[in-house]
């Protein structure tokens, strides 16, 4: 049987990736779930579907209340992927938005919405599909490598990737009792949509470049392919661990 995945927030930027790499890696299905940009998440579709696989849209938005949204997820890739096969394979909880925020300008609305979407959507989500994941199962997390070091600029983004990196570790036991594993990637600066108000400024720009050993910044297939390791079957004696995805940023 081939196995299945369900990647959140793969209309775009590094789960687009994650979704092309699974479908490349002979994943033969592939929930495709966006916020509100159905167009990418359509040609995202389009990309798996070149790869071989089979694709399906999942719409829900993770920020205001990220455990409901969660629910609805789960549903929609029970109802609609598998017309009563209710078994997933892989996970990834990837959708994100940073919030970038400093102590000064902390507000509880912009807050919250950071912690729905990075955190409290992706610990619901699992809970929603652990009974659901077959012998074998992956859940991958993305989160940051701002939890490695000081993120003052980014303070409500950072404690909510913190947060999944000891939901990460916590969780390999519960998840161990199905067969399943859990772990985290944790991407250092990655082109994307993400960082377009900065990425293409000169000198914001040279010092990101500058953060790697290897002056420049990622690409999503560099996160999709560490992804694709700790959700193949090859990395079955991993769990509960945080692998460095950064480029060996801030060593
Ligand atoms: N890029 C980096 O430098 C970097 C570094 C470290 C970690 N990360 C992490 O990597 C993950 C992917 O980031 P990215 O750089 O690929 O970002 P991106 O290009 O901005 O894509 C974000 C994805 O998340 C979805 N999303 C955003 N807000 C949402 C919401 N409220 N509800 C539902 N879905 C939502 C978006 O859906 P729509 O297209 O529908 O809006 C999109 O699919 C995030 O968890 C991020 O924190 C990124």
């Amino acid at each position: 049987m081939t196995r299945n995945a369900l990647v959140t927030g793969a209309s775009r930027g590094i789960g687009r990736a994650i979704a092309v790499r699974l479908a490349a890696d002979g994943v033969g299905l592939i929930g495709i779930h966006y916020g509100s940009n159905r167009a990418a998440a359509e040609e995202t579709a389009r990309l798996v579907e070149s790869a071989g696989a089979r694709a399906v849209l999942i719409g829900a938005d993770l920020g205001e209340d990220g455990a409901k949204a969660a629910a609805e997820i789960a549903a929609a890739w029970t109802e609609a992927a598998l017309a009563g096969d209710d078994g997933l394979d892989i996970l990834v909880n990837n959708a994100g938005i940073n919030g970038n925020q400093e102590l000064h300008e902390l507000d509880p609305a912009t807050a919250r919405r950071v912690l729905e979407v990075n955190l409290i959507a992706p610990m619901f989500l699992t809970q929603a599909v652990a009974p659901h994941l077959r012998e074998g199962g992956r859940v991958v997390n993305v989160s940051t490598g701002y939890t490695r070091v000081a993120a003052p600029t980014h303070l409500t983004y950072a404690a909510a990737k913190a947060g999944i990196n000891n939901l990460t570790r916590s969780l390999a036991a519960p998840l161990a009792a199905r067969g399943a594993t859990v772990n985290a990637v944790l991407p250092g600066v990655i082109e994307t949509d993400i960082n377009a108000d900065w990425i293409n400024l000169p000198g914001p720009r040279a010092q990101a470049d500058a953060l790697s050993v290897f002056g420049r910044i990622g690409t999503p297939e560099e996160v999709a392919d560490a992804v694709g390791f700790l959700a193949s079957p090859q990395s079955r004696w991993v769990t509960g661990e945080t692998l460095d995805v950064t480029g060996g940023s801030a060593l």
